[in-house]
């Protein structure tokens, strides 16, 4: 065992917000581990225009405030994806807002968008550019917006320039009446105010960045249909499933299943490869996929690239394995990858 390993046993012994707020610390300090080696080629993807020497990504939510992303770059994800941002800064809801089921190897969290806010993320991701490394910028709406649609509209515009693609996160269900953004007329609106903002942005500045949409897993029939369809119609490049679940599954041991908010990790994997399976069959190649959901080895992350996923992100699993566990998943995909026969990632993409 590492001592990143032992380090992030021994922040078990804290208040699972407390533990996050020492690790972020610690990996601004240069204290996080750092992968030796240049990545395996077998691991490299394009995803939608992005060179990502591998594909294994950092999930919203662990960086709200893009304090450290070159230290999750350093530990060896291909992708990194800093927020949810919210255009003014809030406090999210009140603490106790994260719990971790050790039994089932799972998060519940209820934290509604706690971050600093765009000023300070735009400022940070600035003085960062120089230094290469995907990252990208997951935004989001204010509880208290009284125009959610202009708050995503905000982020896209303030942080143009300064990220490397963009998420639209409508997915949570910790603020309330977000996620009611997945059905098709409010995001037929959202994705043209999207799409419109961007045409003015790329015009301005000779650049464009992708655009990403973040789905829920709970959706219903004909959901998934109706979103792919309002996705490849708004020109967007990628769909990320999924983000956390409001079901309780009957697995569930740990005296904690019954907290309000998302659950994430080990429960996740299967219903969320499960609805990632619909996306791919919908998309039918019309749009890139991105599969996240209780990933925590390169068998389950080569579980969501044959189910559809191009790339995978990934973020409770670090509660339970620590950051160096990204070295790990990439060693075991890139050796499943192999063992198939397969040259790269990308020819192994929905063989399931
Ligand atoms: C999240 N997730 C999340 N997603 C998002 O788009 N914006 C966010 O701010 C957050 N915040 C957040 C906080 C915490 C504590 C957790 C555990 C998760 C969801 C995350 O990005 C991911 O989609 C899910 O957690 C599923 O992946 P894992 O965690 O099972 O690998």
């Amino acid at each position: 065992m590492s001592l990143h390993d032992v380090a992030a046993r021994a922040l078990h012994a804290f208040d699972p917000e407390d533990a996050h707020g020492l690790a972020i610390k610690g990996l601004k300090l240069g204290l996080g581990p750092r992968d030796a080696g240049p990545d395996d080629p077998i691991l490299a993807v394009q995803l939608a225009g992005l060179s990502l020497p591998n594909c294994i990504g950092l999930a919203a939510g662990f960086d709200k405030n893009a304090e450290v992303p070159d230290a999750m770059l350093a530990a060896g994800f291909g992708f990194v994806e800093a927020g949810t941002v919210t255009p003014l800064a809030q406090a999210g809801n009140p603490r106790p807002r994260l719990f971790r089921l050790t039994e089932d190897q799972a998060v519940i969290n209820r934290m509604g968008f706690n971050n600093g806010g765009l000023e300070p993320f735009a400022a940070r991701l600035s003085a960062r550019k120089s230094r290469g490394g995907v990252v990208g910028a997951n935004i989001g709406a204010n509880k208290d917006a009284t125009d959610r649609i202009q708050d995503y509209v905000t982020g896209l515009t303030r942080l143009w320039g300064l990220s490397d693609y963009f998420t639209a996160n409508i997915s949570s269900p910790n603020t309330p009446g977000l996620r009611a953004l997945q059905t098709k007329a409010a995001l037929e609106e959202l994705l043209g105010r999207l799409a419109e903002t961007r045409a003015g942005l790329k015009a301005q500045s000779g650049q464009d960045y992708p655009i990403f949409l973040k789905v829920a897993p709970d959706l219903e029939d004909g959901e998934v249909e109706a979103i792919v369809e309002t996705v490849v119609g708004a020109g967007l490049d990628a769909i990320i499933v999924s983000n956390t679940t409001i079901a309780r599954p009957d697995s569930l041991k740990s005296p904690l299943a019954g907290e309000s908010g998302g659950l994430s990790g080990a429960p996740l994997l299967e219903p969320s490869t499960a609805v990632l399976k619909r996306f791919h069959a919908a998309a039918g190649g019309r749009v890139a996929l991105i599969g996240a959901g209780g990933v925590a080895s390169g068998a389950d992350a080569y579980a969501k690239i044959r189910a559809g996923a191009q790339a995978v992100q990934l973020y409770s699993a670090l509660v339970y394995g620590g950051p160096g566990l990204v070295v790990r998943i990439k060693r075991e995909l890139a050796a499943r990858l192999r063992a198939d026969g397969f040259a790269a990632v990308q020819d192994a993409v929905g063989a399931a």
